[in-house]
């Protein structure tokens, strides 16, 4: 009798079969949106880099947030653009900055929906890098008490968690003990633990407004070359009492977030970052790929990888197709 032959294929005939055998879920509760709130009314600016993304004031940011949530995504990611810049961010930590009013009408409005923050300087300093400037460079321990009262701010405004994204060292630790000496000891923290100095950061800097005004961040941010760095950033990160750690960029990282799922097994997000988002718009739009399929295709790969938090420009599109039924 002929060897019994294993065919893959047998397996990949029907839909109900793959759907039955798939090993990766992509599910709207898995996806954090991030939006770009302004000062001013009834402001709806699109941002030319991300098409169908929004620089939103607050009035309309809320109006938004009732349809995020009635697609079942659990939470948003607020960015704030300030009335003015100066060298030490100072509105990234004001009581009545644009993330800390933000956050309030938000949780006003739609109390359920989980209102992460960034936290960094970068879109508050004049300079437009992350941290305090001296002498040409970004100073590092100067910079975590500023950090610490953006986190505290947040937290006090009613955020439910606070993203560091700034990259100086110690800063985890830092904001983790400045939110438990303010009694917010239950407020957790997402760190950007392995954050990349990657060029598709492009639109984000084009949409916030945040391009360092000399230099670049690889002074900080982590060279695109390491991956065993990666590592130790987030072991770091555990340390000083990181909750969830991250991996940014995603698509030209799953091999950093598989990495990290596989050492440390704990909650682990992927920022799929402003430049994978424009990429397949720009790609769709030019009729070179088919959009809504590259969509969810990358999504799931970054699942696939290990992330279970995936943060995405997509996650309202997402959301709708797998509303629909999602991959078949
Ligand atoms: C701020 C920050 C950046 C992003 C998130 N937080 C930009 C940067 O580090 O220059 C990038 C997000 C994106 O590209 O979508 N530090």
């Amino acid at each position: 009798m002929a060897h019994a032959m294993f065919r893959p294929r047998r397996l990949r005939e029907k839909p109900l079969l793959r759907k039955l055998v798939r090993e990766t879920a992509l599910a709207v509760d898995d996806l954090i949106y991030p939006l770009f709130v302004v000062h001013g009314r009834g402001v709806r600016e699109p941002i030319g880099s991300m098409p169908g993304q929004f620089r939103l004031s607050i009035d309309e940011l809320v109006k938004d947030m009732k349809d995020v949530a009635s697609v079942g995504i659990p939470g948003v990611l607020l960015f704030g653009l300030p009335a003015e810049k100066d060298p030490r961010g100072s509105e990234a930590y004001a009581e009545d900055g644009i993330v800390q009013q933000a956050v309030r009408a938000v949780k006003d409005v739609v109390p359920d929906l989980l209102v992460l923050t960034d936290v960094c300087l970068c879109q508050y300093t004049s300079h437009g890098h992350c941290g305090i400037v001296e002498g040409g460079t970004v100073r590092n321990d100067p910079t975590l008490e500023l950090l610490a009262r953006v986190a505290v701010s947040h937290a006090e405004a009613g955020a439910d968690m606070v993203a560091p994204s700034d990259m100086m060292d110690g800063r985890v630790g830092a904001i983790r003990e400045a939110l438990d000496d303010a009694s917010f000891t239950d407020t957790p923290i997402m760190a950007y633990s392995a954050k990349y100095a990657s060029s598709f950061y492009g639109p984000f800097r084009d949409a916030a407004d945040s391009a360092p005004q000399f230099g670049d961040r690889r002074a900080y941010q982590m060279d695109p070359a390491n991956g065993v760095e990666a590592m130790r950033e987030i072991a770091l990160d555990l340390d000083e009492g990181a909750d969830i750690v991250m991996v940014k960029p995603a698509l030209p990282y799953l091999d950093i977030i598989s990495r990290a799922k596989a050492e440390f097994g704990v909650p682990l997000a992927a920022y799929s970052v402003s430049g994978e988002y424009a990429m397949i718009r720009a790609a769709g739009r030019l009729g070179w790929l088919d959009e809504e399929r590259a969509m969810m295709e990358a999504l799931t790969a970054i699942r696939r990888a290990g992330a279970d938090v995936v943060i995405t420009y997509f996650a309202r599109d997402a959301a709708r197709q797998l509303e629909r039924g999602g991959a078949s």
